[in-house]
């Protein structure tokens, strides 16, 4: 009889950088450049050339976002005053780049758990929100870097790279074109948050997450079945970074200023508004289907951008308040890691579920774009 390949999660791997910024220090320099830029621009302040900045606090950070502190590959540049970016030494060409990295210590960690070795997977699919340079492809580097024998290619849905890609793989391994695929989700995301900006410099951290997907036939003991994939895209400007290549002849780039639309910018509420009820109808539609109501669901690892968001998502899932243990929040540590998030809360709280548990993986982000993967533990 004939195999009819299944896809599951086999293992999933994190990294972690070693630096950590609080809201605290945060605050603490960006208050420092909001005092030094009011001086230096006193003048045309005063003439009403140019708003004068207004300081940022740690309680509204706490507040609205959830947000506690985040992991940076740079600390000392982020919070230097006069500089307000991740310094990063540019690595000559013979050397692995930062990106690919980081991508490959979670792959590694993902491996490991796993039990797998590296050439024994077909494919990488690098999932995420910025990549390092237009070619070649990271996750051909990532490959090349862990000694795979296959194929790779970068694939960027914002916030949501990580459903987006772990569907895709789950495809490769339904059609028979791959047995065992990583998807990585390296994400730098102090590189692209505007730390001038008071709206959302509390935002982002840095982290890297790899999830291996693989045919049911190979994976090992304990991993989780795919019960289902949903993914979803509507377009919206309320997330959107103008970064590109096309930027030279536009004119050049200014990333100078607490408002620049070659970085991170959105419009929070708007978003807020709008993906929550987007992303609730859409697992509710898709549990419909799946014939799961709410008391099926152990655990939510949802998308990590705001405690308040996931509290309003939950509570329409589970038809119920969800507790920390239903639906657990790695943003207070971690900050939003853009598409990590989902896969970081995934990581560090499924050891506990035993056979027969059923969660789901979400993720939504800019697009907009929403990815659900339900799981059920074997
Ligand atoms: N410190 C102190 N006050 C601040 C501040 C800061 N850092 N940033 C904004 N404020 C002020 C604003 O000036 C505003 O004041 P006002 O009411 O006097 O005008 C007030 O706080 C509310 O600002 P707003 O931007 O409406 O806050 P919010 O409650 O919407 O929270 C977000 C902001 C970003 C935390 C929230 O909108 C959010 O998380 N949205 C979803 C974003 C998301 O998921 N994005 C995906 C990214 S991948």
């Amino acid at each position: 009889m004939s195999h009819s390949p299944q896809p599951v999660i086999s293992a999933t791997g994190l990294f972690t950088p070693a630096e950590r910024i609080s809201n605290e220090e945060l605050v603490a320099s960006f208050n420092e450049y909001v005092a030094l830029h009011n001086r230096e621009n006193a003048d045309a302040i005063a003439a009403g050339e140019m708003p004068e900045l207004t300081e940022s606090s740690v309680e509204f950070i706490e507040k609205a976002s959830g947000i506690g502190s985040r992991f940076v590959v740079d600390k000392a540049g982020i919070l230097d005053p006069a500089h307000m970016a991740p310094r990063i030494a540019e690595r000559g060409n013979d050397e692995l780049s930062i990106l690919a990295e980081i991508a490959v210590a979670a792959a590694k960690d993902a491996l490991a758990r796993a039990g797998r070795d590296a050439r024994d997977v077909d494919a990488v699919l690098c999932a995420a929100s910025n990549m390092q340079r237009a070619y070649p492809a990271m996750a051909v580097e990532i490959q090349d870097a862990l000694g795979i024998d296959g194929f790779g290619f970068d694939m960027n849905v914002a916030c949501s790279s990580a459903t987006f890609g772990i569907q895709t793989a789950a495809d490769y391994i339904r059609a028979g074109h791959a047995k065992s695929v990583l998807v990585v989700n390296p994400e730098i995301c102090s590189g692209h948050l505007n730390w001038r900006d008071r709206d959302s410099h509390f935002i982002f951290g840095d982290v890297a997450t790899a999830t291996l997907v693989e045919d049911k036939e190979i994976a090992p003991a304990g991993h989780w079945d795919i019960l289902g994939t949903k993914l979803k895209t509507v377009f919206s400007n309320n997330i959107r970074n103008n970064f590109g290549f096309l930027n030279r002849g536009h004119g050049g780039i200014d990333q100078s200023g607490p408002k620049s639309d070659k970085l991170f910018v959105q419009e929070g509420r708007k978003v807020f508004k709008e993906v929550v009820p987007m992303v609730a109808n859409m697992i509710v539609e898709q549990m419909e289907l799946l014939g799961l109501a709410g008391g099926d669901m152990r655990r939510l690892w949802l998308h990590q951008a705001n405690t308040n968001m996931n509290r309003l998502i939950a509570q329409r899932v589970l038809g119920h308040e969800a507790s920390a243990d239903e639906s657990p929040t790695v943003l207070d540590t971690y900050g939003n890691t853009s598409s990590a998030g989902s896969i970081i809360a995934f990581h560090l709280n499924h050891e506990d579920m035993v056979a027969g548990d059923t969660g789901l993986i979400c993720s939504f982000g800019a697009g907009y774009s929403a990815g659900t993967v339900f799981v059920r533990r074997t």
